[in-house]
Formats: C-alpha cells, structure tokens, sequence
C-alpha cells in the first residue's frame, strides 16, 4: 500500500512536472514568438515557409542599452552631472551644496568636505587603492565661492589674470564650488603637477577612478575644450555609469560626451 502511494505519488509528480514544462515551453515560446513577431497573424506565412536569406541570416545579437546621457541635469547646480565651465557659470554664482560630508580614513590636507556620495565614493576608492598598495590624499575638494576668490585673486596677484585663467576658475565657474571634484597628491615631488601622472597614485587613479564614478576633467591636451591646462590629480564625480560610460566610450572630456560645446575662454 504504501510502495503503491508512493508510486502513484511519484507518477503525479512527473505528471506535474511534465505538465509545468509543457506550460514554461509554451509560454517561451509565446514570449519568443511576441518579442520578435509584434504582428504574429500576419507573419504566420513567413515563418510557415522561410526564405533562403532569412535561414542565412544569423539571429539578433542582443546588445546592452546605450547609456542614457539625458538622465539628470546639466544644469541644476544640485545635479550630480552638473557641468562648470567658462561658458557655463553655476546659477546662483554663489551655490553651496546641501549635503556636504567629510570624507572618512582619508588624507586631507585643509579638511575639506565633498557631498555625500562623492565622499563615500572617495572612501570606497581610496580603501581599495591602500589594498593595492597605492597611497594618496585629498589636497582640495569642496571649496565655497568666498574660498575660490580668494584663491583665484592671490594667482592673479602673483601670475596675472591671463595665466591665472588657464589653470584657476573664477569665483562661481569652479568645480570644487560644486563638492563634486577633489584634487589628489600623493606626498612627493608632484603636488599639483604634471608630473603627478607618472606616480603610482597618478596612474592608479586615471586607470581605476571611473569604478568609483569619477572621471579626470581636464585631460592632457584638452584646454581649447575644457578650457584649462592639464591636472592628472584633479577628478570629479559623476557616477559609476557616466564616469565608466565615458571611459568606455573613449571620450576624453564631460563637454564632448554630453555634447557641450567647447568652453576655452570666458564669454
Ligand atoms: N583648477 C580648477 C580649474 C579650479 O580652479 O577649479
Ligand atoms: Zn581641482
């Protein structure tokens, strides 16, 4: 009695089992059917009696969905993707983020603050670079408007305001006015120099930032775009996607891979 339950039992299993795959397969097949065939009534003769080129021709390749560069503002001075430039001053002039953070284990030179994510993401990165046995700290990151006039006076005062603007925004056009962008040293030779692309930090970062969502904004060769000279220690954030869609992509600069134009000098 017992071995015929457990038979029965077992032969009612299979039977749901062969009934579940029979519906999975049916509903595939429906799924595949609808996908590719939005019209199926009027297609029925086609795939009745395929051609010679449609047997050929191999099947769809599916292909990841290109990354959305409308997604946040280029604008709001609270965007994440907000972009600062000579043509584009932040509005107001005078914008101070909400969400400024302190960075946490890392070096910082003055204790500046970033915004919340662009701080966790510095942790994140900066943690994992220690891991690899890479090391640097922040020099700079948030900066408010009164800071950068400050700054951007005292290198008009020693270098001229021509020279000052190929390496110093104005109050209101800076990056680190927005807590998104943070300069790196890594303790040697190379503070806020050229050179800091050869360091082990310098070369860490430009490989690896853009897993963490930043990108280097003002790459070798790009002043008549960006409008500055080249800073390998200066990245901003952006986001894991943007930042790995735009190194992905091969674009160099954030003007060209959300189609800005070019911003070398002041209007
Ligand atoms: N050095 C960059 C351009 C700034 O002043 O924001
Ligand atoms: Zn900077």
């Amino acid at each position: 009695m017992l071995a015929v339950a457990s038979h029965r039992s077992h032969n009612s299993l299979v039977m749901v089992a062969s009934m579940t795959l029979t519906a999975v397969v049916g509903l595939v097949l429906v799924a595949c059917s609808s996908s590719t065939t939005p019209d199926s009534a009027s297609n029925a003769s086609v795939r009745a009696s395929p051609s010679a080129s449609a047997l050929a021709s191999a099947p769809p390749t599916p292909t990841a969905p290109a990354f959305d560069r409308t997604l946040l503002s280029l604008d709001d001075p609270n965007s994440l993707w907000v972009i600062s430039n000579k043509h584009r001053p932040l509005n107001p002039v005078d914008f101070a983020p909400t969400d400024l953070s302190m960075p946490v284990g890392v070096p910082n030179e003055f204790t500046q603050p970033l915004r919340e994510a662009a701080a966790r993401a510095v942790e994140t990165m900066y943690t994992d670079a220690v891991a690899q046995g890479v090391n640097f700290g922040i020099i700079s990151a948030y900066r408010d408007y009164g800071t950068q006039v400050s700054l951007y006076s005292r290198y008009v005062a020693r270098d001229g305001q021509e020279a000052a603007d190929t390496y110093s925004a104005r109050p209101g056009h800076s990056e680190h006015q927005t807590g998104l962008a943070v300069d790196f040293d890594d303790g040697g030779a190379c503070y806020l120099n050229a050179c800091f692309e050869s360091t082990a930090a310098g070369q860490w970062l430009a490989a690896n930032a853009a897993d963490y969502g930043f990108v280097l904004r003002y790459p070798n060769g790009q002043d008549a775009i960006t409008g500055f000279t080249y800073e390998p220690w200066h990245f901003r954030y952006v986001g894991v996607g943007a930042a790995q869609a735009l190194r992905d992509s091969g674009t160099l600069t954030l003007e060209q891979f959300f189609g800005l134009e070019p911003a070398p000098g002041y209007l």
